[in-house]
């Protein structure tokens, strides 16, 4: 070693000793820091004019294609906000540039009456009770014209790029696999997949060409309390959408205090109540019944589940080597005969000698499946590789979410006799499915186009003595197998 760098070294060493020095050291680093925080900090926040002929062409193929929909400038230099393709229903909108400052969205248009009415897009942030006020108000939203925004908004905004996925909602109905994969997420993705219809209604482009959400906030929801209480909704949320960010109330709390405005480029705004409002509300009484309604292509939903098989199966899930066509089909029976609502105990047994009878006809694979006894890969993986989903109301049905939809794939919920509620019907219409209601040995289906009038919730419902006749179960497997 050279004798001038041990020197060196050994100064070093003891100039690190003295507390002075060691405060310098850490003044520098920590202005050094500062710096380029802010030189970060100034290339987000442009000029209203930069921003607003901005052309950003490392966009994937489908954001520049919408873009072009959606590039209102005003004169004043203010970028409009829209609603690109018209990608909207009750409580699930697509928003680019909208504005947010002090917590307070600002919808910049010219033209109000392109917008619908502020309670279709969300409501006051409270937890659902009777007497409850949930109309929002301007500290929620407002709608400002251009002329007004540099008076409102200041001449600076901070861009925040990319699509973002805003759920305007407490944590209330968040924390429940079936509300939260079911309908704010499904919801969310089928209005967001609109954005691939053209005017015509064909599609446009293949669904997977919609990108991912950078981000996911929960504005009023603090100390992950989205989460459910079984812990499958975090982790398949890292599984479907990986290196996608979840922000709580503390991010919005950030953006307040920052005291500036910030633009996001593309937010999908989601809101429970005001989705309610939609009239097949009272049709099927879920937050997800308007989006039916909403064009999309027959598949939208394959992008978020190919991604999950992706991220959580071995490879070669999705080419068919695990799924494989030689095998016989699987019909996986969740059991929840180890909770509450359930059935009757020698009902259960008899369902299982019915379904393994047709193992032994050769017809199918069964599994009996108690899920919760289950690790989160293995009950992904036994559902997607799943033709039939048997069992009793409840959230093992959320599954179907990730299973194959084929002219076969079907879902069969076991009610109380007389019971009807529309939960996982409208899931595997969402995946097409077909659904069969079992009432102990009667059976409801509806195709395309009819529903059960209303819900129904008779004594027992959640109870541990629901009845079933095993053969009529079978019988409905038969028949959907031999298709
Ligand atoms: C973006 O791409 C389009 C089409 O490829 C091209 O015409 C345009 O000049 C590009 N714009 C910029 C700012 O690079
Ligand atoms: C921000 O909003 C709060 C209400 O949420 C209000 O009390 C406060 O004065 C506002 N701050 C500014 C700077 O407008
Ligand atoms: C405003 O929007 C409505 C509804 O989309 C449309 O019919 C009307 O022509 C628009 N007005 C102007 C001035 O663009
Ligand atoms: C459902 O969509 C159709 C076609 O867009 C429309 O004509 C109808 O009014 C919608 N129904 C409701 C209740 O919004
Ligand atoms: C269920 O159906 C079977 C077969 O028809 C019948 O024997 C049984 O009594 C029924 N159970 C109830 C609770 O209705």
């Amino acid at each position: 070693m050279a004798p001038t760098q041990s020197r060196f070294t050994r100064r070093f060493r003891n100039a690190l000793r003295s507390p002075l020095t060691v405060l310098g050291v850490v003044t520098l680093t920590a202005a050094l820091l500062v710096l380029r925080y802010l030189s970060f900090d100034t290339s987000l926040a442009l000029d209203l004019v930069p921003y607003a002929s901005h052309n950003d062409n490392s966009s994937t193929r489908v954001e520049s294609a919408v873009y072009t929909l959606a590039s209102q400038t005003t004169p004043s230099g203010w970028r409009e906000t829209t609603i690109p393709n018209g990608a909207h229903i009750h409580g699930f909108t697509v928003l680019d540039s909208i504005y947010l400052r002090n917590g307070t969205f600002y919808v910049v248009t010219d033209n109000r009456t392109s917008f619908p009415p502020r309670n279709r897009l969300l409501s006051r942030p409270v937890e659902s009770r009777a007497g409850v006020d949930t109309e929002p108000t301007d500290e929620h939203l407002q709608f400002i014209i251009p002329d007004e925004a540099t008076r409102i908004l200041g001449n600076h905004v901070t861009r925040i790029k990319g699509f973002s996925v805003i759920v305007y909602d407490p944590s209330q109905f968040t924390k429940h696999f079936y509300h939260w994969f079911g309908e704010i997420i499904l919801g969310a993705w089928r209005v967001y997949s609109h954005l691939l219809v053209s005017k015509l209604g064909s599609q446009t482009s293949p669904p997977r060409f919609l990108p991912f959400p950078r981000r996911f906030i929960l504005p009023f929801i603090s100390n992950e309390e989205w989460r459910d209480r079984a812990g499958i909704d975090g982790p398949l949320m890292r599984a479907a959408f990986p290196g996608m960010a979840i922000e709580q109330a503390a991010y919005w709390d950030d953006l307040k205090k920052v005291g500036t405005t910030v633009v996001f480029e593309r937010v999908m705004l989601v809101n429970r109540r005001a989705a309610h409002k939609h009239p097949f509300g009272g049709v099927w009484f879920k937050m997800i019944a308007g989006a039916m309604n909403v064009t999309v292509s027959q598949d939208f939903w394959a992008p978020v589940r190919e991604s999950l098989w992706r991220n959580i199966l071995a490879p070669g899930f999705i080419s068919g080597t695990i799924h494989d066509f030689s095998r016989l089909p699987l019909v996986t029976y969740v059991s929840r005969q180890g909770s509450g609502r359930r059935l009757v105990a020698a009902d259960h047994d008899a369902l299982v000698v019915a379904l393994k009878s047709l193992e032994a006809e050769g017809i199918c694979e069964v599994q009996v499946a108690a899920l919760e006894r289950m690790g989160i890969r293995e009950q992904i993986e036994l559902v997607s590789r799943s033709t039939v989903l048997v069992g009793v109301h409840g959230n093992g049905l959320t599954h179907q979410l990730w299973m194959r939809p084929d002219r076969r794939s079907t879902t069969i919920e076991i009610f109380m006799p007389t019971g009807y509620i529309f939960d996982y019907e409208i899931l595997a219409r969402n995946m097409g499915h077909r659904h069969y209601a079992i009432w102990n040995d009667t059976y409801l289906t509806y195709p395309e186009g009819t529903y059960h009038k209303g819900v129904n919730y008779p004594a027992g419902f959640h109870g541990n003595s629901i009845p079933v006749y095993g053969p009529t179960v079978a019988n409905i497997i038969k028949e959907r197998l031999s298709l």
